[in-house]
């Protein structure tokens, strides 16, 4: 089968979406905002959701019954913030973040930690877990067996669309939107065949914009948590190739209100409704741009890692076919330099004031949010202006020989913080042979319990926040599939699921009875902390059962 003929033979019955950016009016307010503190509508957002979080995690602790201690007296003087991060890993990872925020849910039959996702603030995934954050965000927060149910599909070529249909839709898009004067990369393409298969698979009625998640029913009465994928951007003249990106890649935030990054050596975002809005030194050149915040293309940008390497990833069957033909043929369109995602115009071109040479770039180059090998995405939750107390995070990594995690992102997430915070801020994760000996990789674990070793940024009163770390570990189903496997039977994708599952909940709490203790313990932790109050008995216990330090 040739692609190129086929694609030739679908054009004239192929739709055309509404993927063009579009050019607008500029608004009065500024489009770039150089960050004090948190952006004023992500910091109503948590103000209003705190009514909601407050109440769920209330319910919550009431019901894990920790002895000699007073819920209702506690939370009316305390604000716990909850984030969970969704890692990177492919399939795997989306996979594996399912199980994990499936556990969580009070919409899961039976869950036994049910109503903690509720309870949660923030969400963040990069990469693998940008599909699930992204998905759940703009489908306006599904239960996560309508989400598993769409990605258990999303492979099983060719569904309703047709899969040459979808193709030639992908390529017509990419040229309408270059015809439009906007450069593409090879990501517009891979994020536009991803949004379509999934909207094949049953979700998604419309296109999206990423800001549009703002306007939807579970968004504006708060009942999502407020949802953050990562890309990581690369320095003009360098390329994605792991020695080319080091701690001083700023790692780039994707919101519903903004686009950008806290890293001090650009420091600025720019509204995402606007994103594509042509800029010199932070003033818009001509008109604004709307319509370039598609949701698929931030994901895309997110996720870029199968630009890169099919082989290496191995990606298999008729999937890799697919793409790698399809890739060869969008080399035509796209500038072959533009492998990495190209956000284009560059937000932040000519910025003066900005110690960063990615302002002389017409295009801002954006590559995946793990090949800065921080494949869990905490440090959103490090900004002290979040407030965060505790971080969720399933590790899906394949580090070790057997293709199991050791710790290697979180010791990444480390030295980032390090670099941008200063040294004693994030807890100390220990080397990988000791991370292995310490038996840290068979089931949760705490990072930072004890502040007493810990220095906080700036002088704040913030320390960051406890990491929870979920280890994958073959609990119930030998989960650690490639990167690149695209291609899983009902067994292999339920068995993952099921896997990630039964580790965030100690395998429906048979491993340990008190884990929903142990779980609603760590998360009023940094309250108790900071309001001086003894630790509760209960407590106590978990935490010499759970917390590394
Ligand atoms: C939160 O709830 C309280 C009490 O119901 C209400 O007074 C307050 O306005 C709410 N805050 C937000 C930001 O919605
Ligand atoms: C889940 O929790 C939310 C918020 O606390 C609540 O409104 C909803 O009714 C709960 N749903 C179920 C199925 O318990
Ligand atoms: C939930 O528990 C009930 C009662 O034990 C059982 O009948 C039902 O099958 C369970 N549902 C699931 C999805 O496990
Ligand atoms: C744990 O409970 C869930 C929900 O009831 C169920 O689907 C799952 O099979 C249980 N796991 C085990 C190992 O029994
Ligand atoms: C979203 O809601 C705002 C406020 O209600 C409105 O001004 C805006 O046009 C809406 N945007 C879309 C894309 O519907
Ligand atoms: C931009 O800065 C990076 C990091 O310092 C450097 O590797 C790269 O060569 C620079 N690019 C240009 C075009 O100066
Ligand atoms: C990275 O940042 C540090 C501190 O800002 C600086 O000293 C170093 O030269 C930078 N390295 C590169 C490759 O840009
Ligand atoms: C996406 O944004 C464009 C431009 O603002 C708008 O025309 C389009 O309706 C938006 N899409 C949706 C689904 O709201
Ligand atoms: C541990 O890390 C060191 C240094 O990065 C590396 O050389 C070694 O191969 C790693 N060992 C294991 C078991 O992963
Ligand atoms: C490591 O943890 C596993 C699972 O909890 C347990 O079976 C094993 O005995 C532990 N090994 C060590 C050395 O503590
Ligand atoms: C916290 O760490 C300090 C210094 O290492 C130690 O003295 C103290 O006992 C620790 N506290 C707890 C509760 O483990
Ligand atoms: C907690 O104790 C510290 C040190 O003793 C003190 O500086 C701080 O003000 C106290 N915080 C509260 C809320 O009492």
């Amino acid at each position: 089968m040739k692609l190129s003929a086929l694609l030739v033979t679908s054009l004239a019955t192929s739709v055309f979406a509404s993927y063009t950016p579009v050019k607008v009016d500029c608004p009065d307010s500024p489009l770039l905002r150089q960050p004090k503190g948190l952006q004023e509508n992500e910091a109503a957002y948590i103000s209003s959701r705190q009514n909601k979080t407050k109440p769920a995690l209330g319910a919550f602790l009431k019901q894990q019954n920790i002895g000699d201690f007073d819920v209702d007296s506690f939370l009316s003087k305390a604000s716990p913030k909850i984030a969970l991060a969704a890692a990177g890993g492919g399939l795997r990872a989306t996979l594996m973040g399912i199980g994990t925020f499936q556990a969580l849910d009070n919409r899961t039959e039976n869950s036994t930690l049910a109503g903690y996702l509720q309870a949660a603030d923030y969400m963040s995934g990069l990469s693998g877990g940008s599909w699930l954050v992204g998905f759940l965000a703009i489908n306006d927060f599904p239960d996560l067996e309508t989400l598993f149910s769409a990605f258990d599909n999303i492979f099983n070529l060719p569904g309703s669309m047709g899969t040459v249909g979808m193709l030639a839709k992908v390529f017509i898009d990419s040229l309408q939107k270059l015809k439009a004067g906007y450069q593409t990369s090879v990501t517009d393409q891979w994020g536009r065949l991803i949004y379509l298969l999934l909207g094949n698979a049953g979700l998604l009625k419309t296109d999206i914009n990423w800001s549009d998640i703002r306007n939807l029913t579970s968004f504006t009465s708060h009942e999502m948590p407020f949802p953050i994928i990562l890309g990581t951007s690369v320095f003009p003249g360098t390329s994605f190739d792991a020695q080319y990106i080091t701690y001083n890649n700023s790692v780039m935030e994707m919101t519903p209100y903004e686009f950008g990054t806290w890293d001090k050596n650009i420091r600025n975002f720019i509204d995402i409704h606007y994103l594509g809005t042509e800029l010199e030194n932070g003033k818009p050149v001509g008109q604004c741009t709307t319509n370039y915040d598609n949701a698929g293309l931030l994901m895309g940008i997110s996720s870029n890692v199968f630009n890169t390497g099919l082989d290496a990833l191995g990606v298999d069957g008729i999937f890799g076919i697919l793409v790698e033909d399809l890739m060869k043929l969008l080399e035509i369109i796209n500038d072959s330099s533009y492998r990495l995602g190209v956000v284009s115009p560059n937000p932040f071109y000519k910025q003066d004031d900005l110690p960063s040479n990615q302002t002389i770039s017409r295009g801002l180059m954006v590559c995946d949010g793990g090949f800065d090998l921080e494949t869990i995405p905490i440090l959103p939750f490090l900004q002290p202006e979040r407030e965060v107390d505790v971080v969720i995070s399933m590790d899906p990594s394949l580090d070790t020989p057997e293709g199991w995690p050791n710790g290697e992102c979180i010791r990444h997430t480390a030295a980032k913080s390090a670099w941008e915070f200063g040294e004693g801020v994030f807890p100390q994760i220990p080397d990988n042979a000791t991370f292995l000996s310490d038996n840290l990789t068979t089931k949760p674990v705490f990072f930072g319990c004890n502040i007493t070793n810990l220095k906080t940024f700036d002088n704040s009163d913030r320390y960051s926040p406890v990491i929870v770390y979920v280890p994958m570990y073959n609990i119930s189903y030998v989960s650690n599939f490639s990167t690149g496997k695209l291609i899983y039977t009902k067994e292999e994708s339920f068995g993952t699921v099921n896997n990630a599952y039964n580790m965030m909940t100690r395998t429906n709490l048979t491993q340990d009875e008190d884990w929903g203790k142990c779980l609603g313990c760590v998360s009023i932790l940094r309250e108790l902390q900071r309001l001086n109050e003894t630790i509760p008995g209960d407590c106590q216990k978990c935490f010499s059962n759970y917390c590394y330090n």
